[in-house]
């Protein structure tokens, strides 16, 4: 298991061919147990700095330091195996393999770098009752309701033990009450795991109940006060 500890330092993105940059040094620091929502309009490049919180894009300048590495010093294969351990995603879309079953879609990132063992065979199955999902294990993803997809995903971001866990809308595809219980269930298991959460968020019920909320705008991640 990663220490959880995020250390973000003068972060700048631009895109090839976009107008100007979208990311124009974003600093912030955080450690386990702690979360903080990213709000901002549209296109202010909060997806942008979720992918490369999760190291799954490379600033132009600025350091990440995730848990004591810096990933993108890694080669790809060392940083694929470092992201797999050590980042958990939900996306607003769950991005489940449907030929997958639910149990099978949640061990994915263990059999990505190694064998299921025992050890990972009982901690889905605890993930999947604490998701409420015991009765689904066999179900194929196109079986599940909205919520119920959700659910495994959030399994699944978890059961490698992360210490960095990455919402990107989560409740965005669900109705107001499957909204509010995946929304729950997601702090309930962040501070379970004592890892560290960043949510990406247009609700400002979901936005005011993390550590801390802070604002995209023009390139520049600030703290605000949510809505509530
Ligand atoms: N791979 C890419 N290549 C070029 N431009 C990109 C790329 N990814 C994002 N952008 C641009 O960067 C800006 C920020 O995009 P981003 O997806 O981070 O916004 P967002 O805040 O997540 O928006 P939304 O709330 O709609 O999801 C947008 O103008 C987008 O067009
Ligand atoms: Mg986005």
């Amino acid at each position: 298991m990663y220490e959880a500890t995020l250390e973000v330092q003068g972060i700048h993105k631009t895109f090839a061919g976009a107008d100007g940059p979208v990311l124009k040094g974003v600093s912030f620091t955080l450690e386990g147990g702690q979360s903080m929502a990213v709000i901002g309009p549209s296109g202010s490049g909060k997806s942008t700095l979720l992918n490369i919180l999760g190291t799954l894009d490379e600033p132009d300048q600025g350091s990440l330091v995730l848990s004591g590495r810096d990933p993108f010093s890694l080669d790809e294969p060392d940083l694929a195996r470092f992201r797999n351990g050590a980042v958990g995603f939900v996306f607003q879309d769950h991005h489940l393999l449907p030929q997958y079953s639910v149990m099978e879609n949640v061990l994915l990132p263990v059999l990505a770098f190694g064998n299921v063992n025992d050890t990972f065979l009982a901690r889905a199955k605890t993930l999947l009752d604490r998701v409420g999902l015991s009765h689904r294990l066999d179900y194929r993803p196109e079986k599940l309701s909205g919520g119920e997809r959700q659910r495994t995903a959030l399994a699944r971001a978890l059961i490698m033990n992360p210490p960095l866990l990455l919402a990107d809308e989560p409740t965005g595809n669900l109705d107001g009450g499957t909204a509010g219980q995946a929304a729950e269930l997601l702090l309930e298991l962040h501070r379970e795991a004592k890892n560290i959460l960043v949510v990406v968020t247009h609700s400002d019920q979901l936005a005011g109940r993390m550590g801390s909320c802070h604002r995209l705008s023009e390139g520049s991640l600030d703290e605000v006060r949510p809505v509530s």
